[in-house]
């Protein structure tokens, strides 16, 4: 089984999961929140390295403000709870996105997370909040502009420091809800990523489900523009 060192989480399908059930979409927020828990630790004890969750972009905003002041209410309720879990398996806490316009009380315990694991070692849990990848691009670029990045020095390693977070591109990006499209979630990492779609909602792609998407990633043959001339049919 080759295990891919880096998975991007697009975590869909929260809402539709609550209308479904006659419940309203922050039970669905809830629903998927506790799932996460379970599901990272699992993803980690498989060897994965780095694992990427698209939990708000920056286009949520557009939702109502009982949906968006919900959700970060969960999350600092949530990132106060969990780190301590992670932490104690060596996983490191980062957040990708831009700190403008979230509320003081999430922008503490984001630094107060990532500051408080962030020698730790064994895997890296990268939550992606308020982002977007354009948001993301533009922000690099006028970093560099404003740190006068000779033009000759600019290159792909350099590029990725000046991400929110220096990370290995994807291996593989999985998104739940049934949508096929990326809405804006790390385009500039998915390069080569492996793209998996599902139909189930967020808050059932259990354990089972997550290892068809590692199968359907193990029979992918990753060429990265090359030719696998081991293979039959080249
Ligand atoms: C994804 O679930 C979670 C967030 C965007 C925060 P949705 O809330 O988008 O759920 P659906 O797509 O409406 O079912
Ligand atoms: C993408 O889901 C964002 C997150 C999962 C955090 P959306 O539900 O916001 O995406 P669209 O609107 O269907 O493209
Ligand atoms: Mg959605």
């Amino acid at each position: 089984m080759n295990v891919p060192n880096h998975i991007g989480i697009i975590v869909d399908g929260n809402g539709r999961w609550a209308v479904k059930r006659g419940k309203s979409r922050s039970e669905g927020h809830l629903a998927g929140s506790k799932n996460l828990d379970t599901l990272c630790q699992y993803i980690f004890d498989k060897g994965v390295k780095v694992v990427s969750l698209y939990v708000f972009s920056t286009e949520n905003f557009k939702r109502s403000d009982e949906e968006v002041n919900y959700l970060m209410d969960l999350f600092v309720k949530k990132f106060k709870e969990d780190f301590k879990k992670f932490s104690k398996k060596g996983i490191k806490i980062v957040f990708s996105g831009r700190r403008q316009p979230l509320k003081k009380e999430i922008l503490d315990i984001i630094d107060d997370v990532t500051l408080q694991t962030k020698d730790n070692k064994n895997g890296i849990l990268n939550f992606c909040l308020n982002y977007g990848s354009h948001a993301e691009i533009i922000d690099a670029c006028k970093k560099m502009i404003e740190d006068k990045v000779a033009i000759d020095d600019v290159n792909e390693a350099l590029f990725n420091k000046y991400l929110y977070n220096d990370l290995p591109n994807l291996d593989l990006l999985i998104r739940t809800g049934g949508e096929l499209r990326l809405s804006n979630f790390m385009l500039y990492q998915a390069a080569y990523a492996e793209l998996y779609f599902t139909n189930t909602l967020f808050p059932d792609f259990n354990k089972d489900e997550f290892d068809q998407a590692l199968d359907s990633y193990n029979n992918r043959d990753r060429r990265f523009g090359g030719i696998n001339y081991e293979k039959k049919n080249c």
